[in-house]
């Protein structure tokens, strides 16, 4: 039975807070450790961070000349240049507009023939890195997915393939222009690549994250809700704002 830590949480007033305190300690961890090793997310909750980074790169605050970023997740097939990829994601919210050296940016490769092989090559990807920093967001409703580690994943569980529940469907829809192009499934690190990192900032924001922080930070810690997984992690810093909050107590 692995030990069970109590994360530190901070409760900010709005969304923009939170994107402005994760982009500053993510700004601080880099000055620190210019050859920081990060894991990166997509989805809604993190495009702002990443505005925000590029504009402290445009005013030279910030260098990510030798920075490593190995990416979360990518959809299933898909394309790299298909807009709702996160190959494109990336492309277009932060590496286009910023120096991470293109050798130095790691996403799984949607377009690979063998899913199960491109897995396993990320998986090397990881293990050939110590991860300074994840930051992690949470899943929507009550999937409580970290990744795309959807419920079910066990929490020895590597990088892989794993069909989306339907819950994530539904929400990332949205960024679909035609609800057909929707992969079924995506590669995904799983939950022990994510605990790998030395430290994790995980964040949340909005009412409708709300069940899903309440479960993850205080319900059972089991595959039902990946992210509650992270409370087997020594050093995890939760950044949320109030209406992702409003539940807890
Ligand atoms: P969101 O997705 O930021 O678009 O809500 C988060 C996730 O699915 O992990």
């Amino acid at each position: 039975m692995s030990e069970v830590y109590t994360p530190s949480i901070t409760v900010l007033d709005s969304p923009a807070d939170v994107e402005a305190s994760v982009a500053d300690l993510l700004i601080d961890q880099i000055s620190q450790k210019p050859n920081s090793v990060l894991t990166l997310p997509t989805g809604g909750t993190p495009i702002g961070i990443y505005g925000l980074l590029v504009a402290a790169y445009q005013a030279r605050r910030v260098d990510f000349s030798r920075i490593t970023t190995i990416n979360l997740d990518e959809y299933w097939p898909i394309k790299n240049n298909h807009p709702a990829s996160y190959a494109y994601y990336m492309n277009d919210h932060f590496f286009n507009h910023v120096n991470v050296p293109l050798e130095n940016q790691n996403i799984p490769n949607g377009e690979a023939h063998d899913v199960d092989r491109e897995a396993k090559r990320y998986e090397q990807v990881i293990k050939q890195h110590a991860i300074d920093l994840g930051l992690i967001t949470l899943g929507p409703g009550e999937t409580c997915h970290i990744g795309f580690n959807e419920r079910g994943s066990a929490e020895d569980s590597r990088v892989r393939y794993v069909p989306l529940d339907e819950q994530t469907k539904q929400a990332n829809l949205r960024f679909f222009n035609n609800s057909e192009d929707m992969p079924e499934g995506a590669i995904t690190q799983g939950v022990a690549d994510i605990l790998q990192a030395k430290r994790i900032l995980f964040m949340a924001t909005g009412e409708h994250k709300a069940w899903g922080v309440r479960r993850s930070l205080m319900g059972d810690i089991s595959s039902d809700a990946p992210a509650s997984f992270l409370r087997h992690h020594p050093n995890v810093t939760v950044i949320i704002d109030q209406a992702a909050a409003s539940l807890l107590n």
